[in-house]
């Protein structure tokens, strides 16, 4: 609530976040707070941390359960949504897809049929670098054709095929963001990656950095890439934050729906994340030389040159060294 002109009391809109107890969801939660919107956080707690949600309402419900949805709804009346909540290993989609399609796929079209009949028509989704697959060419600009090469990859694809249906049919507006690799953590601290959410490179090395993992396993160094290891486009989170904001905004004035990419354009192999982790921590990093992970793409680099253009998107975090400075600040507060 505030005094907009001529002193009208304006209340910003309210907005439902998803899987707002992780690691994006509770980051976008704080910046919304920030702007002023009223914000309410659904989650299962199954893989969320219930002490991110520090701000706006908690509604403790399961997507899996359309009656958790229904009451969500029926008790907030919610202008805008935002569907982080989904399972995000891609090595662990492989190995158990039918629970990425049960949770990513089916437990979204619940969450969307609730949406559709609480009048809700404004969809901010969470969608995946892992749409693209190995990619024809670098850098990736949203019109690249979308083949998956992992189960992880497939759901969010599926999703997003959805969308332009849901709009045409019911007039739900929506904007999906395929993030690259998101990394860092709060520049406040307040926020950042959970133990359980460690599969990915960065924190698995920030581990090693603090002693809690003996080694880092390198997988795959036989890619045809400059040093053999897998190059990945790292974004940082409190960017992908502003995005959303942007995105909301645009929604709610009446733009248009869209896909966008949100990555940095600039790649960092797995040995040079490793050695800039040494360089910011000043710690020895043993690494472990292991076979090529299933499901991965050798190179995966974003255009978001769209979401610039149309959203007005600046990143604040962009260089490779604020990305693992801010991980490690709170990795080392998580560490105590
Ligand atoms: C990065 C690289 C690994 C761990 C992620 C998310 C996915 C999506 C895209 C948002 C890979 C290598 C990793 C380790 C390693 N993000 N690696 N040793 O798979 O690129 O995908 O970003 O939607 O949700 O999973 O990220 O951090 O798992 O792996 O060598 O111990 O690091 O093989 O090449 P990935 P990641």
């Amino acid at each position: 609530m505030y005094l907009g002109i001529k002193g009208l009391i304006v209340t910003k809109a309210k907005v439902l976040i998803t899987g707002g107890a992780g690691f994006i969801g509770s980051h976008v939660n704080k910046l919304l707070t920030q702007k002023g919107y009223k914000t309410v956080v659904f989650d299962n707690l199954s893989t969320g941390h219930r002490g991110f949600v520090k701000w706006g309402e908690f509604f403790k419900g399961d997507l899996g359960k359309k009656s958790d949805i229904s009451r969500c709804l029926s008790k907030y009346n919610v202008k805008a949504v935002m569907h982080f909540a989904a399972f995000t290993s891609v090595a662990e989609s492989v190995s158990e897809p039918a629970k990425y399609y049960a949770n990513n796929v089916v437990n979204t079209l619940n969450l969307l049929e609730a949406l559709k009949n609480f009048g809700v028509k404004n969809f901010i989704f969470s969608s995946s670098a892992a749409v693209y697959g190995i990619p024809q060419k670098t850098p990736i600009p949203e019109g690249h054709v979308l083949c998956p090469i992992n189960p992880y990859g497939e759901t969010k694809k599926m999703v997003e095929t959805f969308l332009p249906d849901y709009e045409a049919a019911y007039g739900m507006k929506y904007a999906s963001f395929r993030y690259f690799n998101a990394a860092g953590a709060d520049p406040d601290c307040e926020l950042g990656q959970w133990y359980d959410s460690f599969s990915h490179l960065i924190p698995l090395v920030l581990d090693a950095a603090v002693g809690r993992k003996r080694a880092v396993q390198v997988f795959g160094t036989d890619y045809d890439t400059p040093d053999g290891t897998c190059v990945r486009d790292y974004v940082h989170v409190a960017d992908l934050a502003g995005a959303h904001v942007l995105a909301l905004e645009s929604l709610l004035a009446g733009g248009g729906s869209a896909a966008f990419n949100l990555g940095n354009g600039r790649g960092y192999s797995v040995l040079e994340v490793i050695r800039m982790v040494e360089e910011i921590t000043g710690r020895k990093i043993k690494v472990v030389k292991a076979g090529r992970r299933n499901g991965d793409a050798p190179v995966s680099v974003a255009s978001s040159r769209k979401a610039e253009k149309i959203l007005k998107w600046k990143r604040k975090y962009f260089r490779l060294e604020d990305i693992i400075g801010t991980a490690w600040n709170w990795h080392k507060k998580i560490a105590k």
